[in-house]
């Protein structure tokens, strides 16, 4: 069940990390926000409490490991454990290799890959000593299936996808239960699109996510859902698309 579990969320001041924090917290969770954009999780904290919830921030960047381990130990010391950790933040860069954009390819790795590897480091080990815990990770359709534009993008969420099936085994042989979730959405309408960058892409993205895109709050109660299993049953990968998204 949700109700007092201390849950944190990295990338919690926009999109699919807002609204869940939002859900989470009517529904009892304690909250620890993650992100960069400090006035943003103020207003979210704000929001949480004048409606009877529990919520602190902690400003992070999650290709920093010392402010992922900060998050955490802010977690600790306001509400004493972490239950869930929920490692979201995360951009969409799209390009094709001839475009050779090596930065854009060197910040989705920082980003996507190694902020999620940080968020284990700075959940597991004290996960491992309580003997419960759940780790849910954002993966993507993208880490699904590859076009020629998405490349390394899909490789992140690939990337995500191979780190949480491995996390999955070794914490099923742990003590306790451990519970490991992949997320693998479509297209839902939150900020995403505005970190394409590449003018190839940006227009054609826009587009689609116009057409097909559905609000960040499905996402929110399939995490909220996952969550409220039993502790001995994990969801460990669910993809939700919007019904009429064909790719
Ligand atoms: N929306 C979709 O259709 C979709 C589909 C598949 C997968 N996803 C995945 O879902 C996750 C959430 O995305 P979203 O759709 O909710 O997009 P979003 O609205 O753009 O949210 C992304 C969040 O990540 C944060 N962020 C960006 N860089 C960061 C950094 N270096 N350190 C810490 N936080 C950082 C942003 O906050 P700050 O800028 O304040 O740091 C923001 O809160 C991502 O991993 C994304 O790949 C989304």
């Amino acid at each position: 069940m949700i109700k007092n579990k201390v849950v944190v969320i990295t990338g919690a001041s926009s999109g699919f990390g807002r609204s869940t924090a939002l859900l989470l917290a009517q529904n009892g969770a304690k909250l620890v926000l993650g992100a960069r954009r400090e006035n943003r999780l103020q207003e979210l904290v704000s929001e949480i409490t004048v409606a009877g919830g529990e919520a602190v921030y902690a400003v992070t960047d999650v290709t920093k490991q010392e402010n992922v381990e900060a998050l955490s130990q802010t977690a600790l010391a306001h509400f004493g454990r972490i239950d869930v950790w929920i490692n979201n933040a995360g951009i969409m860069p799209q390009g094709l290799f001839m475009d050779n954009d090596v930065a854009e390819w060197e910040a989705a790795i920082d980003l996507n890959i190694k902020g999620v590897l940080y968020g284990i480091s700075a959940s597991l080990p004290q996960m491992a000593k309580k003997q419960s815990g759940h780790i849910i990770n954002l993966a993507s359709v993208a880490g699904v299936m590859a076009h020629a534009g998405t490349g390394v993008y899909s490789a992140t969420k690939w990337a995500v996808r191979a780190i949480s099936e491995a996390l999955r085994e070794e914490t099923a042989q742990m003590d306790g239960d451990i519970r490991v979730t992949i997320l693998s959405p479509g297209a839902f309408n939150t900020e995403l699109v505005n970190s394409v960058h590449n003018d190839k892409f940006q227009a054609g993205v826009e587009d689609f996510y116009a057409k097909v895109g559905i609000t960040a709050d499905r996402v929110a109660t399939t995490i909220k859902q996952a969550i409220d299993l039993p502790d001995d049953t994990s969801w460990n990968e669910v993809i939700i698309r919007p019904t009429k998204q064909v790719l």
